[in-house]
C-alpha cells in the first residue's frame, strides 16, 4: 500500500490499479472512498471483506457524469432533472438496474435497483475519466465505524488494505451524499447529506423522508439505516447541556453551557454555529474524543434542521447501544 498526493502520476496510477482489479481510496467533497471497477465481483468482494461490511449493503457506483450513469440504470424525466440540477455533487440516486450495464451484481446486493453519483471533487472527477469505467466506492471506513474524512483516517481505519491511498487534504463537506430513492412514485430520501430535505421538496415537491430507523417487521430498505451504524468506541450522550467529570463534551455554537465546564477535555463542532462546518468537522471530531481515558462522550444539542437533521441522524445512530 501507498499513500500519494493526488498528482497526474498518482491519478493514472490509481487507474491502473482499478483495471487490475484493485482497490483504491480516493477523496471526495463528502468523504473518503474506497473503490474498485463495479463490474468486477471480485473487486466489489475485496471492498465488502475490506470493509467487513454486512453482504447485504448495498454499495454506490461513481461515474464521471450523467451520460455515463444511463448506461447502468433507466432514467426518467424526474431523475435526469435530479442529475441536472446536482451532479456532480453529494447526491446519490437509487434507480431501477439495466441489466445491460454489465455492474456486479454484489453492488446491489441482490436489489433490482442500484445507488449512482457523480462526485465533485477534481482528484474524483479525474480518477474516474481516466480508469473510464464505473467505480463502487462505500465510504472508506470499517463498517459501522466513522467515516473518514481525510487520508490519515483511511489508513487508521483500513490498515494498509486499499492498494493505494490517493491523498487530497481533508474533504469540504465531510458528511456522506444525501441518498434519494427515485425508483418509486414518490421521491424519498433514504440518507440525509448536504443535500437537504428542504431544498429537495422545494425543487420537486412531494418528497417522503425514510430515514427514521427501520420499522420493526419490515423489510430493511436501506440498509445503511440500520439503527447502529456509526458507532463510536465510547457511549455517546446526546442534547447533553453539561458534563461529567470523566466525560469528553462536543459542544456546538458560541457559548459552551457552563455545566460543561467540568469536562475531562472539550471541543467544539463550530463555534460560529455554523452546521456546514459542524458536518466538516463531526467525524474528525467524533474520533478525536474516541479515547479510552475518557467514560463516554456528551454531545451539545444540534439545531434539528437542514444539515443538522443529518448529523443528528448520525449522531443518534453512533449513540445507539450494541
Ligand atoms: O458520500 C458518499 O455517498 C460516500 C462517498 C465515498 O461517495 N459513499 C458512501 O457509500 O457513503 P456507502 O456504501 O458507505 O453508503 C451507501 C448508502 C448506504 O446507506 C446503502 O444502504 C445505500 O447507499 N444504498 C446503496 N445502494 C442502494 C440501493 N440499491 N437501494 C437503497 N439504498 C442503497
Ligand atoms: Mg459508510
Amino acid at each position: 500500500m501507498s499513500v500519494r498526493p493526488a498528482d497526474a502520476a498518482a491519478i493514472a496510477q490509481g487507474a491502473a490499479i482499478l483495471a487490475e482489479g484493485g482497490l483504491v481510496a480516493f477523496p471526495t467533497e463528502t468523504v473518503y472512498g474506497l473503490g474498485g471497477d463495479a463490474r468486477d465481483d471480485r473487486a466489489v468482494a475485496r471492498i465488502f471483506a475490506v470493509k467487513n461490511r454486512p453482504q447485504f449493503n448495498p454499495l454506490i457506483v461513481h461515474v464521471k457524469d450523467a451520460a455515463t450513469a444511463a448506461r447502468y440504470a433507466a432514467f426518467d424525466d424526474r431523475a435526469n432533472a435530479l442529475a441536472a440540477r446536482y451532479w456532480p455533487g453529494p447526491l446519490t440516486l437509487v434507480l431501477p438496474r439495466r441489466a445491460a450495464g454489465g455492474l456486479s451484481l454484489l453492488v446491489s446486493a441482490g436489489l433490482d435497483t442500484v445507488a449512482l453519483r457523480v462526485p465533485a471533487h477534481p482528484a474524483a472527477q479525474a480518477l474516474l475519466a481516466a480508469f473510464d469505467g464505473p467505480v463502487a466506492a462505500p465510504s472508506a471506513n470499517a463498517s459501522g465505524a466513522v467515516s473518514p474524512t481525510s487520508a490519515e483516517h483511511v489508513v487508521d481505519s483500513l490498515d494498509g488494505a486499499p492498494d493505494l491511498i490517493i491523498d487530497d487534504g481533508p474533504c469540504s463537506i465531510g458528511l456522506e451524499s444525501t441518498v434519494v430513492d427515485a425508483s418509486g412514485e414518490t421521491l424519498c430520501v433514504l440518507r440525509h447529506g448536504a443535500v437537504t430535505l428542504e431544498e429537495l421538496r422545494a425543487q420537486f415537491g412531494a418528497v417522503d423522508d425514510a430515514s427514521a430507523a427501520a420499522v420493526p417487521g419490515e423489510p430493511v430498505k436501506s440498509p445503511g439505516l440500520l439503527a447502529r451504524h456509526y458507532a463510536t468506541r465510547l457511549p455517546l450522550r446526546l442534547d447533553a447541556t453539561a458534563a461529567a467529570p470523566g466525560e469528553a463534551y462536543l459542544g456546538f455554537g458560541a457559548s459552551m453551557p457552563a455545566g460543561a465546564a467540568g469536562a475531562a477535555h472539550s471541543e467544539n463542532l463550530s463555534p460560529a454555529g455554523d452546521l456546514t462546518e459542524a458536518a466538516a468537522n463531526l467525524f474528525a471530531l467524533l474520533r478525536a474524543l474516541d479515547r479510552p481515558e475518557f467514560d463516554a462522550i456528551a454531545v451539545a444539542p444540534i439545531p434539528d434542521e437542514g444539515l443538522g437533521r443529518a448529523i443528528n441522524d448520525r449522531l443518534r445512530r453512533a449513540a445507539t447501544p450494541a
